[in-house]
């Protein structure tokens, strides 16, 4: 066993834990109109304890919906049926061999967060341990001491129910800037009675809740505290502040997660972004293990075997959490097992998943295309007789499409016209933040080969090798090309096209304009920033990014704000060597300075390629950028489905 520490079961309370990899809480979506758990969920937390995770946390139940009554799970016996969900839900982990458990949280002055309806939100009282207005003007109003033990009644009642439901461990939610959270904080807990003013009356809140947990489950029943190291606000607790929650509450508890920051002040804390290091936040962990005596869990952006391996073994933490991790591969614990960790599909840290949710009201990863149709079959289905399938592109949508039609038993032949597969994505391996979407190509062609595809490279797919192969399906991933502006000046030597940068880099002038603030565009230019380059971007349109996610836009934009100039409403006129020449929102020329320019005008479905090769098979697909141009997940998703339909 290639990393023995990860895989070494633990016991807490009277449970044993097959291993050290925990399944961190993700919220559902099929929330039904009565809180109760949807049909779809169950499937949704299976996958990772078949994928070999030792703890699976269902997410988000709410204990006591008089005072919070945001639109989340709730529990109860009043509800036909709503047992009997959650108990669907128990099932679908334990039957797989992992340990179900169950996040029990309170939004406390947050009530609302994740309401779509923001009217509802807007009529709603939030709570929390003292008043005053939120900056976004809603005024939160201080709990009665009724109301209080209300509250604390309540986690032991859903805890109850949900031992009773098969749940086998209990997370109290107590970090993240929730309701315990909020007590626990300086920032937050200004009440003068025993449950605000000194560390050990703002502990009392949290204290008495885990007791009423304690008190229902019974003794040997494992609970998991999950808290924030440290606050990671002006005004929060810090580190020594989080080791002194922890020791004040480690009695209670059986396992300490140490997660960070708040998610209301800094999402980028609590969701390490990819400008991030993967285990950004392990350091809290480590600290807070060294003063107490209960086992510690640690979590952020952790994904890489070795890193993993590295915290248990050298004592930093005693299990690793990951949530996003085991969104894009639930194999990753049983590929850890096996060793297999070359098979790994990484995390791009692109929070598709966690933008879905408020722009959709459901879950999908980028690279997995099974997140959020779990109920549609997770298994492949043998093919009913086998074809010679090609696929005309190796990006990783063709890959994908490939990897599956293979795994289904057909005989796949890979067309890649170029001498390297990923397709667009190549080009991300100059940009360390984006490291993971190039590894992305390299882990689906060690896939593919795997599953017995034959790739050829430097093969250009055409209508007569089509034909050869006797192709009975074809799917065309032929992608796009860049849009290079009818410029003067455009194919000078100082202009380097977005997607050839890494083949460039080393000519990049001290002095940069980025023409194109999209995506492409706009990371880039981070990345050159990042790198000590002075950066402007021009961008046409009135805002930078417009179809970036709405969880992924705010963290970029803060990276843009620091890292380069921007002119919005600036069209690009022509080039020069000292930059490039703009027309203004008001019609006068201006000249935005960069001795190198980086051109990211977007991409183009590579449609004549299509065309030739439209009528070349009697079945055929077209799949990702070449049938419109658009992200990762759309080339993922409709490779797998493509492949599903041969
Ligand atoms: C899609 C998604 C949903 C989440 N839902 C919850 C939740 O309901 N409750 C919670 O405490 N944390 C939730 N989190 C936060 C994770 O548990 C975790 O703390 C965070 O993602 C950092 O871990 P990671 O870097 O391994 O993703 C969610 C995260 C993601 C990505």
């Amino acid at each position: 066993m290639k990393y023995p520490h990860l895989c070494e079961p633990i016991r807490l309370g009277n449970i044993t834990f097959r291993n050290r990899m925990f399944s961190a809480p993700m919220g559902g979506t099929d929330i039904t109109s009565d809180c109760c758990v949807g049909p779809r969920t169950p499937g949704f937390y299976e996958l990772r304890a078949m994928g070999g995770a030792a703890a699976v946390t269902a997410s988000e139940l709410v204990v006591h919906p008089q005072t919070d009554a945001s639109h989340m799970f709730h529990l109860d016996l009043k509800t036909p049926g709503c047992l009997a969900s959650w108990t669907f839900v128990a099932d679908s982990i334990s039957r797989h061999g992992a340990v179900p458990s169950v996040e029990l949280s309170h939004s406390g002055q947050y009530a609302g967060t994740y309401l779509i309806d923001k009217d509802r939100k807007h009529g709603l009282t939030q709570y929390g341990p003292s008043d005053w207005v939120r900056p976004d003007g809603i005024h939160v109003k201080a709990l009665t001491a009724q109301q209080i033990d209300d509250i604390i009644r309540s986690y032991g009642e859903s805890a109850a129910l949900a031992k009773r439901a098969g749940f086998q461990m209990v997370m109290v939610h107590a970090g993240h800037g929730w309701l315990i959270n909020q007590f626990l904080s300086p920032a937050f807990n200004h009440r003068n009675d025993e449950y605000g003013g000194s560390l050990d009356n703002r502990l009392r809140f949290a204290r008495r809740v885990l007791q009423s947990v304690r008190d229902a489950v019974g003794d040997g029943f494992p609970i998991e505290l999950r808290m924030s190291g440290a606050e990671f606000f002006e005004g929060g607790y810090d580190i020594d502040g989080g080791i002194a929650i922890a020791q004040g509450l480690e009695d209670l508890a059986d396992l300490i997660h140490v997660s960070a920051g708040s998610y209301q002040f800094g999402f980028f804390r609590t969701h390490l972004p990819m400008f991030a290091p993967h285990g950004d936040n392990v350091w809290l962990a480590a600290e807070i293990k060294k003063h107490v005596s209960r086992p510690v869990a640690t979590i952020g952006a952790l994904n890489d075997p070795a890193q993993m391996e590295e915290i248990i073994s050298s004592g930093k933490a005693d299990v690793v959490e990951m949530a996003r991790a085991l969104l894009a591969d639930h194999e990753l614990p049983n590929k850890v097992i096996a060793g297999r960790e070359d098979e790994i599909v990484h995390c791009l840290r692109c929070f598709t998943c966690m933008a879905e949710r408020p722009a959709t009201g459901t879950r999908r990863c980028a690279v997995n295309p099974l997140i959020g149709r779990e109920i549609e079959g997770i298994h492949l289905t043998p093919a009913p007789c086998r074809k010679k399938v090609v696929v005309a592109g190796g990006g990783v949508g063709g890959l994908e499409a490939a990897i599956i039609a293979a795994r289904r038993g057909h005989q796949v032949t890979l067309l890649e016209k170029k001498d390297v597969l990923g397709g667009i994505l190549v080009s991300e391996q100059a940009i360390p933040f984006k490291y993971e979407m190039y590894r992305l190509g390299l882990t689906l062609e060690r896939q593919a080969r795997l599953a017995g595809v034959e790739v050829r490279l430097n093969t250009e797919a055409t209508p007569e090798l089509i034909e050869d192969l006797k192709a009975e399906a074809l799917i065309i991933a032929v992608g796009s090309r860049p849009v290079i502006p009818p410029l003067d000046g455009i194919d000078g030597d100082n202009v380097i096209i977005v997607n050839d940068y890494y083949l460039r880099k080393n000519s990049v002038a001290d002095t940069v304009v980025v023409l194109g603030g999209g995506l492409a565009g706009c990371e880039c230019a981070v990345h050159l920033g990042m790198e000590g380059y002075k950066v402007a971007i021009v961008e046409m349109r009135n805002q930078l990014a417009p179809d970036c996610n709405i969880r992924h836009r705010p963290i970029l934009m803060d990276m843009v704000n620091k890292y380069a100039s921007v002119f919005l409403n600036h069209t690009a006129v022509k080039v020069t060597d000292d930059g490039v020449v703009c027309m203004d929102s008001s019609g006068r020329e201006k000249l935005v300075s960069g001795k190198s320019v980086i051109c990211a005008a977007g991409q183009v479905s590579e449609r004549a390629c299509v065309e030739a090769l439209r009528t070349s098979a009697p079945w055929v697909r077209e799949i990702g950028d070449c049938s419109r141009v658009a992200n990762i997940t759309a080339a993922i998703y409709q490779g797998y489905h493509a492949a599903l339909d041969i």
